[in-house]
């Protein structure tokens, strides 16, 4: 097939704009189109007619639980700032400190010259409230899977093919992962552990290295794994079992460290993040020594990457030493969970599997999740509509998502709101 040919619209020579910056220093830059302008464009605009375009909406935070925007004060229920630390003074504090002490960036990557001794404090400490030899810091919860998967998939690694059995509703990262390894993922209906148990039987006979790649707490249904479920079928097939606990670290577990200690030493990697309910950014890997040390050698999202920056790592080191003693807060967002999913089911609104803080309400049509969520922003309410691809076709949504910050005046806001302003099909 011919490759098309692109060509920029005869638009004469750049156009060269002089302005002057406040500052009143003059200032040149160039405005031309992009080769691809007219591509973009067209994509933009099926996206239109399918209501799955995606915009970038500036907002202000104003503490936990409340954004501003378009010069109005909402209630937010559509972070992931699950226990509202996101402002904790703490957090703020140490990395306000860690960064004057130490500065504003490491510098370089974690193998050149980026390690800084608090990154070891911070994995130590890490490693300590998770249970485990090790610990490993990520840049991002989205690099950590994406980067991490490959190296494991390795073929010089494995000496043979890895078969990878994942959840179909995986997150979007560990989708990338395994395609950025070149693997097949090999899919299992959500949650259906006795799916995943004939996939893997089916397969017994053939050679590879097994892998099970699933999510603790699901991030668009708020559903959960049966990890002890999980771990037990991951030892009768000799599989090794990766787990992403974004939405469960913080929240989940003992000592809200996660799922993965319900694992009975089953689970291989427990992957999770500091950006949810930790408040802050970055991400972690937790599991052997021997596991952490290989990706440290072999794992390209962490070797060509700078490491992460002390105000960060302050803002870590804080949330670990706070989270452990929130027991209070995690029983108050699940009941807050438990009274909103009770409401919207009385409204006939399907909320999925949500078993957590993450409570959806389905619309399914997309234009239906984005009326919804105009018309709960005109009644003071942040709740974002969620849309394919991020979800399945048919399956559109509010995700909401509750905070410890909320108070339970705020959740009956919401629940009113909501009754208000459903409109069933
Ligand atoms: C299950 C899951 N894994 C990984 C990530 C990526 O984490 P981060 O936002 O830290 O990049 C997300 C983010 O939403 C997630 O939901």
């Amino acid at each position: 097939m011919a490759m098309p040919v692109y060509r920029r619209r005869s638009v004469g020579a750049p156009v060269v704009n002089r302005t002057f910056r406040p500052s009143g220093a003059l200032c040149y830059h160039a405005r031309i189109m992009s080769l691809l302008d007219p591509l973009f464009r067209q994509h933009l605009d099926r996206l239109d007619r399918r209501h799955t375009r995606r915009t970038l909406l500036p907002v202000r935070p104003e503490g936990a639980g409340r954004i501003r925007r378009g010069g109005r004060t909402l209630l937010n229920f559509s972070s992931n700032d699950y226990l509202g630390l996101a402002s904790h003074p703490l957090l703020v504090e140490r990395a306000g400190d860690w960064t004057r002490r130490w500065g504003a960036g490491a510098t370089a990557s974690r193998l050149v010259c980026g390690t800084l001794e608090l990154h070891e404090e911070v994995e130590a400490k890490l490693a300590r409230l998770k249970g485990t030899e090790a610990a490993l810091l990520f840049n991002s919860g989205w690099q950590a899977n994406a980067a991490v998967l490959p190296a494991l998939f390795d073929r010089e690694l494995l000496g043979v093919e890895a078969l990878v059995f994942t959840d179909r509703l995986n997150h979007a990262s560990l989708h990338h992962g395994c395609a950025a390894a070149g693997v097949r993922q090999i899919r299992f209906r959500h949650n259906d552990l006795d799916h995943l148990e004939t996939l893997l039987a089916q397969r017994a006979g053939e050679p590879g290295a097994r892998f099970i790649v699933t999510e603790s707490v699901f991030s668009m249904d708020g559903d959960r794994a049966d990890v002890p479920a999980l771990a037990a079928l991951a030892e009768r097939h000799g599989a090794f079992l990766f787990l992403d606990e974004a939405h469960a670290t913080g929240v989940l577990g003992p000592r809200g460290m996660g799922l993965a200690a319900l694992g009975g030493g089953r689970v291989d990697l427990a992957m999770g993040t500091f950006s949810k309910a930790l408040g802050g950014f970055g991400a972690y890997v937790a599991g052997s020594r021997a596991l952490c040390d290989y990706l440290v050698n072999r794992c390209g999202g962490l070797i060509y990457a700078t490491a992460l920056p002390p105000a960060v790592l302050g803002a870590m080191d804080a949330a670990l030493d706070l989270v452990p003693a929130l027991d209070a807060e995690r029983a108050r967002l699940q009941a807050m969970a438990e009274r909103l999913r009770t409401a919207l089911h009385g409204l006939g609104v399907a909320t999925a599997g949500s078993s957590t803080q993450i409570v959806p309400a389905i619309t399914g049509a997309e234009e239906d999740a984005l009326a919804l969520g105009r018309r709960l922003e005109e009644r003071g309410i942040l709740g974002i509509a969620i849309r394919p691809p991020t979800v399945p076709p048919g399956t559109s949504r509010l995700r909401f998502a509750l905070s410890a910050a909320h108070t339970d005046a705020d959740l009956e806001t919401l629940v009113s709101a909501v009754a208000d302003a459903w409109r069933p099909r």
